[in-house]
């Protein structure tokens, strides 16, 4: 049966729902980056969860993206306008770049938003360091993304749909520019609570920022709920906890949860194909795993927050106790580089050699090679079989907004088969019942984990994936797509036909 919401009846909704209004997105990580490549120029898609989902939105409405320009032949793609019509040979909406300087991009991007806002929204118990420098540096580049928005929209009326920590204080700065703007934004990762929030210096800076906007999705009703009690406690405004929303003086800022999703149809056709079944075939040889039964798999960008120490610890304890199994169990983690500058990822990536190092070298024995860490970039068919390949994946984050990858797995199971090892402090655990559950800080328990899954009961494993199956099909990123859309257009229509009546 065909899901509710598609790409189509998303898009009928925004084309029909906008009407007239333009469409800005603004994001930090760029749809499309343009790279110097064998004396050409080469348009290349980031694998990244926010740009898939805000995609649809973008091509719909024909409208304009605005992000920062990162690629090394970004600048020599773009017209007077520093604009440039994308997809490459399609286009459908134009990308407007923003232009950082290298001390910008290390102030607000590695330092500020990566080495203190990322650390604290994820409670991962790395400090996050605060300095009164980059948070200088994170206002400009705030204030250099909000003179791009306001220069689109020309001083007349749009939706603005920002995106993520990176641009926090944008919502203030166009709200007071052009109150024409409807200003939503949508936090990507998780919003702590509020003793922890306070030991941002910034903290109720950030808040006010946020606040300049109509409304804030973010993941999960706890994470909503967070922000409303730091809004009430760390700033001056009222919150009516009747209807989630915030009051400050004369405005209203509507917060809800809104848990994004993945295209579960189209990554499930992936998997079916052809081109996959090849790729799955190329990993068996690859890895040397004889029998897929016992293959684990881990796959996501390299991160301290995805609790892959302890994930990899777990490797080492299930062959501690199962001897039964050596020579035969194989575990392969598949890692994309990320935010190599920082020193955490540096570090982080090398403690997973060394456990990497010393697994193997207690048990590897002639061609068998237990646990595997590849850090490479792989093209999505490729991790799509890696997937399917599998018996079981682990998801094992330490805490996480979402967790696009467990229902990426999911989707890729069209066989109906494998076991999802999922934290339970990611957000789609309120999603995923179907998963074997873990602590993921504690490495009896994941280890445990993976035994279960390997010895589990194939209708007992197909019950669970079905299961899962169903939420995710239902619960696509069109559906997110199209509940934050129409309640962003309900506030516009309450705001033309009862203007006075938000007065806060
Ligand atoms: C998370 C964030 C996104 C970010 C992505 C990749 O999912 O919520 O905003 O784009 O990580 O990180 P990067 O720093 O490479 O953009």
């Amino acid at each position: 049966m065909a899901p509710f919401w598609s790409r189509e009846r998303l898009q009928a909704l925004i084309q029909q729902g906008l009407g007239d209004l333009p469409l800005l997105v603004v994001s930090n990580r760029e749809p499309w980056i343009h790279r110097h490549s064998n004396g050409g120029i080469s348009a290349e898609r980031p694998a990244s969860g926010l740009v898939s989902a805000l995609e649809p939105f973008a091509e719909a409405s024909g409208g304009t993206w605005i992000a920062h320009g990162s690629g090394d032949a970004d600048r020599c793609s773009v017209d007077a306008c520093d604009g440039v019509a994308v997809p490459p040979g399609q286009p459908r909406y134009r990308l407007r770049r923003v232009w950082l300087s290298e001390a910008e991009q290390e102030g607000y991007y590695t330092h500020l938003a990566n080495r203190a806002l990322w650390p604290l929204c994820h409670v991962a118990f790395v400090p996050p360091h605060f300095e009164e420098a980059h948070w200088r540096m994170y206002r400009q580049v705030n204030a250099r993304f909000a003179d791009a928005v306001l220069q689109e929209a020309a001083g007349e009326a749009a939706l603005v749909f920002l995106q993520d920590y990176h641009l926090a204080l944008v919502p203030r700065l166009l709200r007071q520019a052009n109150p024409k703007l409807l200003l939503v934004q949508f936090w990507h990762v998780p919003w702590p609570n509020r003793e922890l929030l306070r030991t941002f210096p910034q903290a109720d800076a950030l808040i006010h920022g946020l606040l300049g906007n109509d409304l804030i999705g973010f993941q999960i009703p706890a994470h909503a709920r967070n922000f409303l009690d730091a809004a009430d406690r760390l700033v001056e405004a009222r919150v009516d906890p009747d209807d989630d929303q915030v009051h400050q003086n004369g405005h209203r800022t509507h917060v809800g949860a809104y848990p994004i999703s993945i295209d579960f149809q189209q990554w499930s056709t992936v998997a079916a194909s052809d081109a996959v079944t090849a790729a799955m075939q190329s990993w068996q040889e690859q890895i040397g795993v004889h029998d897929p039964a016992l293959l684990g798999v881990g796959m996501e960008r390299l991160d301290y927050t995805k609790g892959l120490t302890q994930r990899l610890l777990a490797v080492e304890r299930l062959l501690e106790r199962h001897p039964e199994w050596h020579g035969r169990f194989c575990f392969v983690q598949l890692l994309a580089t990320s935010r190599t500058e920082i020193a955490e990822y540096r570090q982080l990536r090398q403690e997973l050699e060394q456990i990497t190092a010393r697994v193997n070298d207690r048990w590897a024995d002639g061609g068998w090679c237990p646990l595997q860490l590849r850090v490479e970039q792989r093209e999505l068919e490729e991790r799509l079989a890696l997937q399917r390949l599998g018996r079981f994946c682990v998801v094992s984050s330490l805490h996480d907004g979402m967790n696009l990858v467990a229902k990426e797995f999911v989707a890729a199971r069209c066989d109906g088969d494998g076991v999802l090892i999922l934290s339970r402090f990611a957000g789609c655990a309120l999603e995923l019942g179907g998963a074997l559950q873990v602590h993921p800080y504690c490495v009896e328990q994941i280890a445990e984990a993976m035994a279960r899954a390997l010895s589990l009961d194939p209708a007992d494993r197909r019950l669970r994936m079905a299961q899962m199956r169903r939420q995710v099909a239902d619960h696509n990123v069109f559906r997110w797509g199209a509940s934050i859309l129409a309640d962003s257009l309900r506030l516009r229509d309450q705001m033309q036909l009862h203007p006075a009546s938000l007065q806060g």
